[in-house]
């Protein structure tokens, strides 16, 4: 069965971005690359990534011309966006219309889910969000971009420390109440 894991990291209050989209507080911390939590170590085991529409063009915006993935990658938007190469795929629509899809592009590997919230909340009410691994910041917004929206029962597998980072994994149990 195909894994999908949300990775991301997020504020002490639960945002993974300020109103602005901006991530200004993310990129003052410390964090050791190869410690825990590192995205190199969890990329081994990714074969395709899932995010939404602002996610894909804060990167376009932020890092342009640098593309860092190889895995295919779906980018659920209602608008017609501009591929950065032939690794993107537009989707819209409810997660489970491209289950198959997805798990096709990722073969025998997960799917890591960027982000937003909302659209990471859609793949746990379709039964497509197996694990949340954070890395909580030592800073709160007060508002911003929500990390989930939803209500949903979480389980703790695992803890760390790197840097100025909480690091956290966490299992999806379910909608709230589940547990
Ligand atoms: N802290 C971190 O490490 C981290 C990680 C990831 C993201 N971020 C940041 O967090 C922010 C997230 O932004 P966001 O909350 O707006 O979430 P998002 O998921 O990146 O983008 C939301 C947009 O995706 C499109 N969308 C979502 N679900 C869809 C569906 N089922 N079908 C079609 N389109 C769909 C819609 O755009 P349209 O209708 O306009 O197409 C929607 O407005 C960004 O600023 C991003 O850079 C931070």
């Amino acid at each position: 069965m195909t894994r999908y894991c949300y990775n991301t990291a997020v504020t002490l209050d639960g945002f993974l971005a300020d109103d602005a989209d901006s991530l200004d507080w993310l990129f003052k911390q410390t964090f050791d690359e190869d410690g825990p939590g590192s995205i190199k170590q969890f990329m081994t085991g990714v074969g395709a990534q899932v995010m939404g529409a602002t996610t894909y063009e804060w990167i376009m915006k932020n890092e342009p011309g640098s593309w860092a993935y190889a895995e295919p990658t779906f980018v659920f938007t209602h608008r017609h966006l501009e591929p950065v190469n032939e690794t993107i795929r537009f989707v819209s629509g409810p997660p489970s219309g491209h289950r198959a899809a997805i798990e096709a592009a990722a073969g025998d590997k997960g799917v890591w889910m960027l982000g937003g919230g909302d659209l990471a909340a859609d793949f746990a009410r379709a039964g497509m969000l197996d694990e949340v691994i954070v890395g909580i910041a030592p800073v709160t917004l007060g508002s911003g971009r929500r990390l989930l929206g939803g209500a949903f029962d979480l389980r703790l597998e695992e803890s760390d420390r790197n840097g100025e980072f909480l690091t956290a994994r966490y299992a999806v149990v379910g909608p709230l109440g589940t547990r």
